[in-house]
């Protein structure tokens, strides 16, 4: 499946494309998001445990934390690679294992750490456009992956 291009021209419309991922995710989908400083990781990833049921608001940039977890419809592991070092800063997360319990993935600036994590089903580009302009390309790796490509783009065009 060839790559799927969305545009956004506001905050509220990357957290609402995020809703629209949150709510037809699998249990153990894992979400790699790449795109500079500022490109609005945060705010799809905000949409995204909005679409899972997590209360607004609860969502913060794990830059320094690295990894949070929330609870809602699924558990959810909110990473952010910016600052690691090493390796083992992510291995002592046992992402693996959580994955492969169920829990969905979604990490900030994966490509820094893409060897470290487990199988990737979607990857998400984001992309500066203007002062509130976005683009979003998705690209699914895996068959669930084309999955959710799939039923977010029929949520967003209707
Ligand atoms: N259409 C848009 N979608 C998302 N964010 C937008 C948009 N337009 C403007 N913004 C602004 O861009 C910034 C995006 O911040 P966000 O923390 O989500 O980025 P990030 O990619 O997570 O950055 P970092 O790499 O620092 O973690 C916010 O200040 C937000 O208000
Ligand atoms: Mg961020």
């Amino acid at each position: 499946m060839p790559p799927t291009k969305f545009t956004s021209s506001s905050v509220e419309q990357t957290r609402s494309l995020g809703r629209l991922i949150g709510d037809a995710l699998a249990p153990g989908t894992v979400i790699a998001l790449d795109g500079t400083l500022g490109a609005g990781k945060t705010h799809l990833t905000q949409g995204i445990a909005a679409g899972l049921g997590v209360p607004s608001g609860s969502v913060v940039s794990p830059t320094f934390t690295i990894c949070i977890p929330y609870e809602a419809r699924l558990l959810m592991l909110h990473l952010d690679a910016y600052r690691i070092k090493s390796p083992e800063e992510v291995d002592q997360f046992g992402l693996d294992e959580s994955v492969s319990d169920g829990v969905v993935l979604v990490v900030e600036w994966a490509s820094r750490i893409e060897k470290l994590l487990p199988p990737i089903d979607i990857k998400i580009q984001l992309t500066q456009t203007g002062e509130e302009g976005r683009e979003l390309v998705f690209e699914p790796i895996s068959a669930a992956g084309s999955e959710l490509v799939d039923r977010v783009s029929q949520a967003w065009a209707d």
